[in-house]
């Protein structure tokens, strides 16, 4: 069997570069959207309805459906939810169907949409996450989201997070460039991540918006042990 690969995408915009409708896409916004949607699941959501553009997410809030919508870190007016993972921390969600559309993450859900699989990922769900690839026989693309399309660093970082990990294996993956570039990355900030983003855009976007209890949160390993894998145009809890 050949070796299983992994690399790194580090902007949506490279994506068609790495494209393939054979390996398993890992998507990852890991502020925050990715966190965000792992809380969901942890609560109670059913399913999680990703949608490209606002216009679709007030065509489900006019159909019922509870609707997050975010856009530059904001939570947008009329909506149930924003994107920070604490709005999901609410009964109100158990056994619901919600729908979220965010400046990054969902875009990217929605790119990668035709891969052989497509999986959550977020130091939230970090350990289930690369278990479960561990397993898989298959070759592995780390989505970055990034920022409108530009690289950042706190998605790269966790990209290095699973690389790292990944190649603890016995029968470890073989890492393309891109993927040993973020795992190298990720051995230099891993003993503090949040001193190591300190200057990280996204992260100086949050705080100036008063959300340091958000980037505190996803940045904790396993706070939310759960697989999040996209079925049918819809985000679903992995059977394990
Ligand atoms: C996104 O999807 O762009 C991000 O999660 C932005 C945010 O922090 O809300």
């Amino acid at each position: 069997m050949p070796q299983r690969t992994i690399e790194v995408c580090y902007s949506p915009m490279l994506y068609p570069v790495y494209k393939s409708s054979e390996s398993i896409v890992v998507v990852i916004d890991v502020l925050r959207a990715t966190s965000a949607i792992c809380t969901a699941f942890l609560y109670g959501a059913k399913k999680i309805i990703p949608v490209a553009t606002v216009d679709e997410a007030f065509d489900y809030k006019q159909r019922g459906f509870l609707v997050g919508a975010e856009r530059d870190a904001i939570k947008l007016e009329g909506f149930d939810f924003g994107n920070s993972p604490f709005h999901f921390m609410d009964e109100k969600i158990k056994g619901q169907t919600l729908v979220l559309t965010t400046t990054n993450g969902t875009q990217a859900i929605e790119a990668a949409k035709n891969a052989y699989k497509v999986v959550i990922g977020a130091f939230v769900n970090i350990t289930v996450l690369c278990k479960w690839l561990s397993e898989q026989q298959r070759d592995i693309v780390l989505l970055c989201s990034g920022w409108k399309d530009r690289f950042n660093l706190e998605d790269s970082l966790f990209a290095g997070a699973v690389a790292d990990e990944l190649n603890k294996l016995e029968q470890p993956f073989k890492l393309g460039d891109s993927a040993l570039a973020a795992m190298y990355l990720y051995q230099l900030g891993k003993a503090d991540p949040d001193k190591f983003l300190l200057r990280s855009s996204h992260k100086e976007r949050l705080a100036k918006l008063g959300l340091k209890e958000d980037i505190k949160y996803c940045l904790s390993f396993d706070k939310t042990p759960v697989l999040p894998v996209l079925e049918k145009g819809a985000l679903v809890l992995m059977d394990q």
